[in-house]
């Protein structure tokens, strides 16, 4: 059986950091609000010529690196992301064209916080039909341009940043994706959206647009964030025949300490195989689980073997597991 293997991972975080101390002076908010109910300290914001597709390349190249491959061995760029640049063309064909990539073809998905995660099931597809492949998928964000800097509702909480991971088919032998439980609910879609400019269509027009920013229903995105997951989990597990004591590491999105928090106690998983990173990055959406996975595999966390667990939620609804033998 042929399976998709990820070959190598790579970050790329812009250099600004803002602290909460940094954000006390733009809203009414308090470094302890914001550690004590979310997990963050800092994020990183993308400043002149940081933009999403070059943040995007560099983790790429490491990813690429890693994997001891070239930008002209890959097949396909596919590129998670809610904060592209332009509408068109899509980010992953700037990706391409910076890493000159010239034998892939690239494009973007849309899936939030889910991005990455759907991306590395679409590519482990790809490869399953086509074994040879080298796919790259990325999870970049440039959110830092889509929050309205006088809510403290959500400025707090996102920064920008890029991870990537390449794959490619092995066959024999039990490394690779099993499997991904990967879920959507449309219904719930305003709990958490964008709307960038309104509608040109007045029939879709929003009534209440409150500007080209993130719209956020905190808490009830808190419930079903644990909620979901679990329950993706747990299918996941079942699926595989796999109990949570068989999981070497999760890597779970990194929105909010205390969703981490509570799922990691409602799956029973012992602190030291839950991997976060929150604190320093705050929510980078599709980009916070690949910047997780090379941070643990770059810190040793992760062994030619391991058994890892990534599970995911965010707009759309969106949410999933998937389950990888390293
Ligand atoms: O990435 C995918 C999806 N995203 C998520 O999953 C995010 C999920 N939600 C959360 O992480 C949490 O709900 C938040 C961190 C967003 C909020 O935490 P909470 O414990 O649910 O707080 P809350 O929304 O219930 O607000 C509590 C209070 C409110 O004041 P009142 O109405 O009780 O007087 C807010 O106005 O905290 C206030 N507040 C703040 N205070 C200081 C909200 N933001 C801030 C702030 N600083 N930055």
């Amino acid at each position: 059986m042929t399976r998709a293997v990820i070959l190598g991972t790579g970050s790329c975080l812009p250099e600004r950091i803002m602290t909460n101390a940094d954000l006390e002076k733009i809203v009414e908010t308090s470094d302890s609000w914001i550690f004590s109910r979310t997990g963050i300290s800092e994020r990183r914001i993308a400043g002149p010529g940081e933009h999403i597709h070059k943040v995007a390349a560099q983790a790429a190249r490491r990813a690429l690196d890693a994997a001891q491959l070239t930008p002209a061995d890959l097949d396909l760029i596919v590129l998670a992301t809610v904060s592209p640049h332009m509408t068109m063309p899509s980010t992953a064909c700037f990706v391409q064209a910076e890493l000159e990539a010239s034998n892939a073809f690239a494009y973007d998905i849309s899936a939030a916080c889910a991005g990455f995660t759907y991306g590395i099931d679409l590519a482990s597809k790809y490869i399953y039909a086509q074994p040879d492949m080298k796919v790259l998928v990325i999870g970049a964000e440039n959110l830092s341009t889509r929050l309205n800097w006088q809510d403290r509702n959500t400025c707090v909480l996102f920064g920008d940043g890029a991870g990537a991971a390449v794959l490619s088919g092995e066959r024999g032998g039990d490394r690779g994706i099993l499997g991904a439980k990967l879920s959507s609910d449309g219904k719930l879609w305003r709990l958490l959206y964008t709307e960038g400019a309104p509608s040109m269509n007045k029939d879709l027009q929003l009534p209440d647009w409150k500007g080209p920013f993130i719209q956020m229903n905190g808490s009830e995105l808190f419930k079903n964030a644990v909620r979901l997951m679990e329950g993706a989990v747990k299918e996941l597990l079942a699926q595989h025949q796999l109990a949570i004591s068989d999981i070497d590491l999760m890597i779970p999105h990194q929105a909010n300490i205390r969703i981490i928090n509570n799922l990691k106690e409602r799956l029973a998983v012992p602190e030291d195989k839950v991997f976060t990173n929150l604190n320093r990055y705050g929510n980078t959406s599709s980009a916070s689980i690949p910047i997780a996975l090379d941070e643990a595999c770059r810190e040793g966390r992760i062994r030619r073997g391991d058994l890892v667990l990534m599970c995911t939620f965010g707009a759309g609804l969106t949410w999933g597991a998937l389950l990888l033998r390293w």
